[in-house]
């Protein structure tokens, strides 16, 4: 029997379980394949720590948050090297193995395919950032909670008469906060691709007090205003040596309080966006992806990511698929920023 292996690495996200279910029920039932599991990420293919996925371990775990696999940040080739996957596939007799991730995992699948093993990829990030294709599941998912917890937070806000701020996360791009800020009707979205001055926000925040409104601001992890030199990173860095952000919703809270008089409250998301269940968006789309892994690998088209272009699934190559960031274009930020204040 044919044998694929799965891992999931990096941040978890709301339909990764979807998308392992899809693989394994696609590939048993249309192309006859085995599955094994190697539990968190890279770690359990460099340690032999791997499970049986036989058919019926994926029932019903579509609508499950979290990854059954379990995650880790392991960094392949920085943690145990070429040689130690070589062997891994060999001892579990894989012919291949789909590697569900972001962009480090992509990049290690791209790596390791350039020395011959052969990895579909499957994009997976909250924060919607990978180039080569349109939307990553768990995007809708994480849009959809911290749009209900800034909804909540208007609401507290305008009980108060204060000026709320909201963090959320993203990473380089501010998709996050560019949808979520739209859909709670916030009154400023500050995103990385957009810096604006701490007096524009405060303006911001005055005209949609004097208009009788509790200002609501949404700010993305990696933002950084005119003169701050880069995104507040005050816990260190990752294993794939990337700044851990978070906190600069605090910071606007106690500039905006100073410079507007407007008592100023902040909630830093976090992790709550990447927790629960998937929406049913994020389900069909994760499921397509897993379902076409599987076929990508069955075609022998190692060294691809299944990606989603307009309505399709399609495989495009590693390269491409961790070469370039997807930002928020001027244009989109233009559109919503005509609503500020
Ligand atoms: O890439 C997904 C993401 O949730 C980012 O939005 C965030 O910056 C980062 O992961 C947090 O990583 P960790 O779970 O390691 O704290």
């Amino acid at each position: 029997m044919k044998r694929l292996g799965i891992l999931t690495s990096g941040g978890d996200c709301p339909g990764v379980n979807a998308v392992i279910r899809g693989a394994v029920l696609g590939g048993d039932i249309v192309h006859g394949y085995g599955f094994v599991g190697f539990r968190d990420g890279w770690r359990g293919v460099l340690e032999q720590d791997v499970v049986p996925l036989p058919r019926r371990s994926v029932r019903g775990i579509s609508r499950l948050g979290g990854t059954i696999l379990g995650t880790s940040r392991t960094n392949p080739l920085r943690d145990g090297g070429v040689a130690a996957v070589r062997e891994s596939f060999s001892r579990n007799g894989l012919d291949g193995l789909i590697a569900i991730g972001g962009e480090g995992t992509l990049a290690a699948a791209r790596e390791l395919c350039g020395h011959g093993l052969q990895v579909v990829g499957v994009p997976k990030t909250i924060d919607n950032d990978l180039g080569a294709t349109d939307y990553t599941f768990g995007f809708d998912s994480a849009v959809q909670t911290a749009t209900e917890a800034i909804d909540r937070l208007r609401t507290t806000g305008e009980s108060h008469h204060r000026c709320m701020v909201a963090e959320v996360m993203g990473r380089n791009a501010g998709w996050i906060a560019l949808h979520a800020g739209m859909a709670a009707g916030a009154h400023a979205i500050l995103i990385p691709e957009h810096p604006v001055t701490f007096d524009q926000v405060a303006m911001w925040v005055v005209s949609a007090r004097d208009r009788g409104r509790a200002p609501l601001v949404v700010v993305a992890e990696a933002f950084a205003a005119v003169g701050q030199e880069a995104p507040y990173s005050p816990r260190g860095l990752d294993t794939f040596g990337r700044p851990r952000l978070g906190g600069i919703g605090l910071l606007l809270e106690a500039k905006l309080q100073a410079m507007t008089g407007i008592e100023t409250r902040a909630t830093v998301l976090g992790h709550i966006q990447r927790g629960g269940e998937p929406t049913a968006y994020d389900r069909v789309l994760a499921t397509r992806l897993g379902i076409a892994a599987v076929e990508a690998a069955a075609d022998g088209n190692w060294g691809t990511m299944v990606a989603l272009r307009g309505t399709d699934i399609v495989p495009v190559g590693l390269e491409e698929a961790v070469g370039t960031l997807k930002v928020v274009p001027e244009h989109r930020y233009r559109e919503a920023a005509a609503l500020f204040g």
